[in-house]
């Protein structure tokens, strides 16, 4: 089911809205990724939370391959703080990386169209105290990971947060990238 912001479609839903708004007053993360843009409801509400709350300097950057020049435009107009990248993510590794580095802490909004092998690489790039957020977790028919592809990434060191906090539908994976235990 899909919903509209400010009369935007997004792939939200508002019970998931509170948690990300919790999450990002908690966090108050210097950098944010998202991985799909689709017709950028999301990123609008991201770039609206930016240019009001966090710090100033800091940046949304929201990638889609897909031609979308209506919502780059859009996104432009709203906020100084997002900027829309027309690309696969994967070409910006070391960008992103570097800029992560540079912007911490960082939370990745993963929700590509094929969550697991993306949210597996991109997991790759954090590090302690960053975030990896993976949309439709446990809705594999939209593309989201099941539990066993949750695992392998918990394996790289990442523990869930909160996660009783999401609401079913269309609910987020929420991964914190630890030190492996070390202090
Ligand atoms: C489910 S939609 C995103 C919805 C949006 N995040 C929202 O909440 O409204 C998935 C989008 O991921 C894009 N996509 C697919 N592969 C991608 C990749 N490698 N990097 C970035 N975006 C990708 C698709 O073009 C599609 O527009």
């Amino acid at each position: 089911m899909t919903d509209t912001l400010f009369g935007r479609q997004f792939e939200q839903s508002y019970d998931n809205l509170y948690a990300i708004d919790q999450l990002l007053l908690k966090v108050r993360p210097k950098s944010i990724i998202e991985v799909g843009t689709g017709e950028g409801g999301f990123a609008l509400y991201l770039a609206t939370f930016a240019t009001n709350n966090l710090e100033p300097g800091m940046l949304v950057v929201t990638f889609d391959p897909e031609d979308r020049n209506k919502t780059k435009a859009f996104l432009q107009e709203s906020s100084t703080h997002v900027d829309f990248i027309q690309a696969s993510v994967l070409e910006w590794s070391q960008t992103i990386q570097e800029f992560i580095e540079n912007n911490k802490p960082a939370i990745v909004f993963c929700d590509p169209t094929k969550k697991f092998p993306i949210a597996k690489e991109v997991a790759g790039w954090l590090s302690p105290g960053d975030y990896l957020l993976v949309h439709d977790f446990l809705h594999p028919e939209n593309g989201g990971m099941t539990e066993d592809e949750a695992k392998v990434i918990e394996a790289m060191e990442y523990e869930r947060y909160q996660q009783e906090k999401w609401a079913e539908r269309g609910s987020w994976l929420c991964l914190r990238k630890t030190n492996g235990g070390l202090s």
